[in-house]
């Protein structure tokens, strides 16, 4: 929406391109996106674009911080810079390439109820896979195709659940939501008051109660307020409104419905996560 005239990629003076000085880490389908363009909102925020992968791919992060750097957008002096990859949390060598880049960065980890970010992950990836035989159809390999299309279509339950009954704790969305082991490296790292816990739960349901801590956490004035969220009943998620008055949803592939799963498997689910700690095969962190 630039003005007529307004060269395309219009940047005012005195703003230079920073890098970051708040990591979103992950976790990846606990509203990492809707926290971005939450905290986007807010005047002394600035975010990256897109995912850009410098920590956690060798090929990225080979090629230097001044790549990285002009990664960033254009930002006054005052303003902080945040860029979320969400792999970055679950890549052992990233807590301590972000250390050598910046010691005292502030880092948001999203979190939320893991039985819920599992089916979350399981839908995506099921849509995906749903996309990406498409173009498979359309060709001769058929078979490949409707082997592809078996696996996809097993439940999530199916999945998660072995035939002896327990459960499968080697399947990804699963492995991914045992956040402890993932969140000890960073403490082992960084320490804990530079890493707020971001409840992704609440920030579904009351947007702005985690948007203040946050504000809060940075050390920037609370500037974002209830007149910049309102709820969108088709939708079934709040949406975001800027000061001059536009509103936006995210994308249809956030939000997606999920199947329904048997509410058992969350029991289950936690106990065996509880069993693989006391077994001392998963260390809890010390700090709370
Ligand atoms: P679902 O699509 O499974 O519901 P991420 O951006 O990390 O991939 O997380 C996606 C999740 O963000 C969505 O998962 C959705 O539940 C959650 N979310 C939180 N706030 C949202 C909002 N305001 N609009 C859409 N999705 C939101």
């Amino acid at each position: 929406n630039q003005p007529i005239g307004f060269p395309h990629r219009f940047h005012f003076p005195k703003t230079s391109r920073k890098l970051p000085q708040c990591l979103i880490i992950g976790v990846r389908k606990c509203g990492t996106r809707a926290l971005l363009e939450m905290l986007n909102l807010h005047p002394r925020i600035q975010k990256a674009a897109g995912e850009v992968h410098f920590f956690d791919r060798d090929e990225n992060y080979n090629k230097g911080l001044e790549w990285y750097r002009k990664k960033m957008p254009h930002s006054f002096r005052g303003q902080i810079t945040i860029e979320k990859s969400p792999s970055y949390f679950v890549t052992p060598e990233v807590p301590e390439r972000v250390r050598a880049m910046n010691s005292s960065i502030k880092l948001l980890l999203i979190v939320r109820e893991p039985v819920t970010r599992a089916i979350s992950d399981y839908t995506q990836l099921r849509s995906h896979a749903a996309t990406s035989i498409l173009p498979s159809l359309t060709t001769s390999i058929q078979q490949q195709a409707s082997q592809t299309t078996s696996s996809i279509s097993r439940t999530f339950e199916e999945l998660s659940i072995l035939p002896n009954g327990t459960v499968n704790m080697f399947y990804r969305p699963l492995v991914l939501s045992m956040y402890h082991q993932f969140i000890l490296r960073w403490l082992e790292i960084f320490p804990r008051e530079q890493l707020l816990l971001v409840n992704g739960d609440q920030l579904i349901e009351d947007p702005l109660s985690q948007i203040r801590r946050i504000e809060d956490f940075l050390g920037i004035e609370r500037r974002i307020s209830q007149h910049n969220f309102y709820f969108n009943e088709t939708k079934g998620f709040y949406c975001l409104r800027t000061e001059m008055g536009d509103s936006k949803c995210l994308r249809e592939t956030k939000g997606r419905r999920h199947p329904d799963v048997d509410p058992k498997l969350a029991i289950k689910y936690t106990y065996a996560y509880h069993t693989l700690v006391k077994q001392g095969r998963i260390v809890q962190p010390e700090c709370h």
